[in-house]
């Protein structure tokens, strides 16, 4: 059978035309905005901003986030190359020498797959700062998670958790809904499980003290603490953004301390967009003030961030 015979008189341009179809609904152009969002924040924050992009398989994921990268392609300089966003996919085994690989690659180097995991991780840090790298963006995070056992490839994650920090950019993890989620989550909450729910409570005992406020807010209560852990999914990174939000909201406006109310605007302001379907979890503890535009659209209450 001829190749033409198989298209049965689809002609090439139609066929590109058919599977290159891409509709920008509107959940599309909102993850769209907030990978911007998250790319022009890396300069100026002072923690590498990570958002999750989760979905089932076949949502649109990979789609999304590879127009993002065609929209933001390598530029030839007089002194190089810039690659402000680079996209890669998690191997599976995640291992750190497997990752290296697939990021060099990423990023051009013709030896890719040569050199020791230090030397390559050396030459990564300086590809980042060379390339001008803004915005990394990794597909199939669940790879994070050994297939057998279920346990989470630590040596891999934590390198490229180091590997971030160290080098400032902003991170976009994508992954499989229900898988890539529990991968990232450094604080569980489970009742039936005490020393989950402990662990938790001692760290925001800690927070509590350390805030400039006059006085201590009672974040290590139970009700409290399980409304923060609702609101943060248990990501340190969300927690404190919710908690610094909040605290520079009582300041600014001469409270004494952080409640449900304040929290809740906090939320709003700094949660609701990426951790979208979570509905505003200090919403019944407060005043039942500071609703407007706090709730996340219906369309988006299914799941965080969907592709
Ligand atoms: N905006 C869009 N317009 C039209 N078709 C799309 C759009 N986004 C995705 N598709 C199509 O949907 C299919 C699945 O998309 P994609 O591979 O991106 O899903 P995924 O979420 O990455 O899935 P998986 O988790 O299995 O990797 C592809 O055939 C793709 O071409
Ligand atoms: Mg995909």
């Amino acid at each position: 059978m001829s190749g033409r015979a198989m298209a049965g008189g689809v002609s090439p341009a139609q066929r590109r035309q058919i599977e290159g179809i891409r509709v920008a609904y509107p959940q599309w152009q909102g993850i769209v905005d907030e990978i911007e969002r998250c790319q022009e924040w890396a300069a100026v924050a002072a923690e590498p901003p990570c958002l999750l992009v989760v979905g089932p398989t076949g949502a649109g994921k990979s789609t999304l986030v590879g127009s993002y990268a065609r929209e933001h392609p390598a530029v030839l300089t007089e002194t190089g190359t810039t690659y402000p966003v680079v996209t890669a996919t998690i191997p599976s085994p995640a291992t750190i020498k497997s990752l290296a690989m697939v990021l060099l690659a990423a990023l051009g180097d013709p030896r890719a797959t040569s050199g020791t995991v230090g030397s390559m991780t050396y030459r990564l840090t300086r590809y980042f700062r060379d390339c001008q790298v803004e915005l990394l963006i990794l597909d199939e995070v669940q790879h994070f998670r050994d297939r057998d056992s279920r346990r989470v490839l630590e040596n891999a994650s934590n390198w490229l958790k180091t590997l971030i920090k160290e080098t400032g950019v902003a991170c976009v993890l994508v992954g499989l809904q229900g898988e890539a989620e529990d991968v990232l989550l450094p604080f569980g909450w489970d009742e039936r499980r005490p020393e989950t729910v402990r662990e938790f409570v001692s760290f925001l005992a800690l927070v509590e003290r350390a805030l400039p406020l006059a006085e201590q807010p009672a974040l290590a209560e139970m009700g409290m603490a399980r409304r923060l852990h609702g609101a943060s999914g248990g990501v340190m990174a969300y927690l404190m953004e919710l908690v610094r939000g909040a605290t520079y909201l009582a300041l600014a406006e001469g409270r004494a301390t952080l409640d449900g109310e304040v929290l809740g605007r906090a939320f709003a302001q700094r949660l609701a967009s990426v951790r979208r379907g979570t509905a505003n979890p200090f919403h019944d503890a407060g005043t039942g003030q500071g609703d407007a535009g706090a709730a996340p659209e219906p369309s988006h209450a299914d799941r965080v961030g969907r592709a």
